[in-house]
């Protein structure tokens, strides 16, 4: 384990185990037909690439960012949408891929967003769910695992750019944030 970490919170093979089970999720929706699956940058990233590797389904990719967190590890407050889509998504099935669900802040944003650019469907696949730090109310679809509050880094998620690579999710030690 890293040095920067306190505990594992899912190990690699569990992470590989669930995941499979979401792509067969989506397979069950989507098979025949080509949804574009948006991964929400950058903490769904490493995600994001497994969960279509891991589907039966052909899939287009696109890709935004929306961020509401400087190098903090408490959100700063209302999100914003960084960088847009490569391509319309106007009567299309969309899967969004998103790394966690804390306050829900994000994802209402995101929802507004496609429902603006009339998709046929929206999907929303999470995962991690954070149900007790929630501020509002909104869920995915689809949710691998639930969470403690607690600050949690790798398989794509950071804290100020850093441990996206670890290949397990961790706790993070409070000392590395609290000064
Ligand atoms: P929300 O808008 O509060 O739901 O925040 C969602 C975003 O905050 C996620 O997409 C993550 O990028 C980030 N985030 C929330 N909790 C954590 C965490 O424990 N570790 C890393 N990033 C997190």
């Amino acid at each position: 384990m890293h040095r920067d970490c306190e505990s594992i919170v899912l190990r690699e093979e569990e992470i590989a185990a669930r995941v499979k089970e979401a792509a067969a999720w989506l397979d069950a929706r989507f098979f025949g037909t080509v949804p574009v699956a948006v991964c929400n940058l950058k903490g769904s990233v490493v995600f994001f690439c497994d969960l279509l590797r891991a589907m039966r389904t052909d899939t287009e990719m696109d890709f935004m960012a929306v961020s509401s967190y400087g190098d903090e590890t408490v959100a700063a407050g209302r999100p914003k949408i960084k960088k847009q889509l490569f391509s319309s998504v106007e009567g299309r099935d969309v899967i969004l891929v998103e790394d966690i669900v804390d306050t829900g802040r994000t994802l209402v944003t995101l929802r507004k967003f496609f429902e603006e650019r009339r998709v046929r469907s929206l999907t929303v696949v999470a995962l991690l769910d954070k149900p007790a730090r929630r501020k509002v109310n909104v869920s995915a679809d689809f949710t691998c695992f639930t969470v403690g509050d607690a600050f949690v880094v790798g398989y794509g998620l950071d804290y100020a750019e850093k441990y996206r690579d670890l290949p397990y999710l961790a706790v993070l030690k409070r000392s590395v944030y609290e000064h």
